[in-house]
């Protein structure tokens, strides 16, 4: 059936139209039109696809939410690698930043563009020849996952797009969020129907794009602002980050509108107080400012150190701290007995928080702060991490008593060691001391171990305290029966729990090594143990004298590892992990990709050690010295005459600042 002309325009303009009115609703809370108004075009639009569906765009306000649920979320590599930021907690951290970039661009001074960091999500959202394509999240900065159907649900996020000043395929970054008042709405809904609440808004917004069922993440308002791109030399219309956000905003994608353009450092400065000063007005969380170069040019000079940009930095508001009185010193025991005092708070309101709990670290923390219980205490909260005690008011103190360590152990009532040359009271019952196994199962899903998503810390006490689960490999056995068995816990949860569980399966041997969580042995260790052993098998018959010759292993945590694998229920549990199918992926076993690079000079932000595994973990062959087969020459600084041969022969030279890209674009 042919569709009418006239009713093909309108469709156009009405699918305009809409999108327009939800950017200038859901970006710049300025809408033009009342929520009447707004109905009625969406009724409209509406009426038409149904009576015409073969006239459905996939660029209509209607099309966002899709009906299928996702059976769990794929991995992807991102094409360039999403940084981190360094940061400045203080001004002088600041100066040093700016007077680097004044050193290494040999200019008087540097133009900054600054806007607030946004305490969201990350996330990388692709378009192809002007179509939104697909959104990743950051994940590890190398590969995220597929929130494509998620972030589509965002009503601020442009489908369709003109690009025609733009490159044909291209990423943005940014983040995405949800307003103050949208956290405590939902929050409050969850409290109603008896569900565990968020802790703060960035969760919030992390778990709704996390949603298996589109129709959720619909439901949560979320918010979205860009702020960066995937690569700046594609961009060759523009030179400037401002002039190039401006035309973003101009096509319709959300740009935030409290950005400045800082011509020297006292602008800066004063942007930065300024900004401090509104921080509570604005309807959501921002944790700092981010400043980078504003020219574009300037990015590729400048370079990258091994996590981070060097054009850019976070400069972070102070943590915010209140008022508050200790009521009463709880015990809490940790992964490995570890005993943590912690005080309980009147509960007050810190930014938006509310604050009743705050660690005391341990007994030395609280003689040298001389804190007592009944104590009146200044509470401080920064981003995400546990409050802490700042100082006592000590113009309040009355009727205060002593707090002194316990004799037993609070859960299993072991007796307590104070172990030597250490702050640290422990139990030494690991095995049948309750929350040493949920903490270490909590270990074990984390995000830096076996990263097994979406599960909270609350199911993994349920599960050990019914004893379905005793130990990590027990994850593996758990089936939608033995989830059905807990409290409050619906069919679409299992789902999720299900499909984090058998997506962690695909691991590498140094994330699998950390999720055992061995004493002291942290990412840093895991990853040089990994490196060493190459397989489970091989850690496994590892011994005290190979050990301690790893990068990053003493004495201390040779002998924590060799005294868990001489434990035979540890022995059990890792045979039943590598039973449960678990499967070693990247790092340790690269995906070669033919490539051989020769490595000249010393470099100033890797080691010639660390360089070659990473570039052997990303599939390069690194060769000692150069050939005719020599692909490419990675050239530090006082090079070698390698450079000159490398010339000679043709090779590709590519210097350290370059590296991060390298390591992105051949995988
Ligand atoms: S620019 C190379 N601008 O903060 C990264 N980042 O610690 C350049 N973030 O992962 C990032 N608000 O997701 C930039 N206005 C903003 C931001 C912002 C939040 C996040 C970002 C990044 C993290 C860096």
């Amino acid at each position: 059936m042919n569709i009418s002309k006239k009713i093909i325009n309108r469709y156009k303009k009405l699918i305009k139209t809409i999108n327009n009115h939800n950017l200038l609703y859901h970006t710049y809370d300025s809408p033009e039109i009342s929520d009447n108004e707004y109905d009625s075009l969406y009724s409209e639009i509406k009426e038409i696809e149904n009576l015409n569906p073969t006239i459905i765009s996939t660029n209509s306000p209607t099309q966002r939410v899709g009906s299928t649920l996702l059976e769990n979320f794929e991995k992807r590599q991102h094409e360039t690698p999403m940084l981190s930021l360094s940061n400045a907690s203080t001004f002088d951290d600041f100066h040093d930043f700016y007077k680097k970039l004044l050193n290494e661009s040999s200019l008087a001074s540097v133009i900054l563009f600054a806007e607030p960091k946004f305490d969201g999500l990350a996330v990388s959202i692709t378009y192809k020849n002007g179509e939104y394509h697909n959104a990743t999240t950051r994940g590890d900065g190398f590969i995220g996952e597929d929130v494509t159907q998620n972030v589509k649900t965002i009503k601020a996020l442009p489908i369709v797009i003109d690009n025609s000043k733009l490159p044909k395929n291209f990423s943005v970054r940014g983040e995405v969020f949800i307003d103050k008042k949208d956290f405590e709405k939902i929050n409050k809904d969850l409290r109603k129907k008896g569900e565990k609440e968020y802790s703060n808004a960035r969760n919030l917004a992390a778990g709704s794009i996390r949603q298996l069922d589109p129709a959720i993440a619909s439901s949560r308002r979320l918010r979205l602002f860009i702020h960066g791109i995937d690569d700046p030399e594609k961009f060759t219309k523009f030179k400037h980050h401002d002039k190039l956000f401006l035309h973003f905003a101009d096509i319709g994608f959300p740009v935030n509108n409290y950005s400045r353009l800082l011509y020297n450092i006292n602008d800066s400065s004063s942007y930065f107080d300024e900004m401090d000063s509104l921080r509570n007005q604005i309807p959501y969380e921002i944790d700092g400012l981010v400043y980078r170069v504003n020219d574009l040019a300037m990015y590729k000079k400048l370079g990258f150190t091994a996590k981070s940009p060097k054009w850019a930095i976070a400069y972070k508001f102070k943590s915010l701290e209140a008022l508050s009185r200790i009521k009463e010193v709880t015990f809490q025991v940790g992964r490995t007995g570890t005993i943590t005092p912690v005080a309980e708070l009147l509960p007050v309101n810190i930014g938006g928080v509310n604050v009743s709990r705050a660690t005391l670290h341990n007994f030395s923390e609280i003689s040298s702060k001389d804190i007592h219980l009944n104590d009146y205490v200044y509470v401080k909260r920064a981003g995400d991490v546990i409050p802490d005690i700042d100082r006592v008011e000590l113009s309040k103190r009355k009727n205060v008593t002593k707090i002194r360590p316990p004799k037993n152990c609070p859960s299993c009532g072991s007796v307590l060691k104070k172990i030597d040359d250490q702050v640290a009271y422990k139990c030494l019952n690991h095995k049948n001391c309750t929350p040493q196994i949920e903490q270490s199962i909590i270990h074990f899903i984390s995000r830096k171990a076996m990263n097994i998503q979406g599960i909270g810390n609350q199911i993994i006490k349920d599960l050990v305290s019914k004893k379905i689960i005793s130990r990590s490999s027990d994850l593996y056995k758990l089936s939608r029966k033995d989830f059905e068995n807990l409290d409050r816990v619906g069919d679409k949860s299992i789902s999720n729990y299900l499909s984090s569980i058998e997506s962690s399966k695909e691991t590498t041997l140094s994330k699998f090594i950390y999720s055992l969580g061995i004493k002291e042995v942290g990412e840093s260790s895991s990853r040089s143990i990994a490196t060493r052993y190459k397989s489970v098998d091989n850690f496994l018959s590892c011994n005290y004298d190979e050990l301690i010759q790893v990068e990053d292993v003493g004495p201390i945590v040779a002998n924590n590892i060799i005294s868990y694998l001489s434990d035979k229920d540890n022995i059990k549990n890792i045979n039943a992990l590598v039973s449960a199918d678990i499967k070693l992926i990247d790092k340790e076993t690269p995906k070669m990709n033919n490539i051989t690079a020769v490595l000249t000079g010393s470099f100033e932000n890797y080691s010639r050690t660390d360089l070659t595994e990473i570039l052997e973990n990303n599939g390069y062959k690194i060769a000692k010295s150069l050939s005719k087969n020599t692909n490419i020459l990675i050239c530090g600084d006082k090079p070698g005459n390698k450079l000159a041969k490398a010339k000679d022969y043709g090779i590709e030279i590519i210097y350290e600042s370059e590296l991060i890209k390298l390591l992105s674009k051949f995988h």
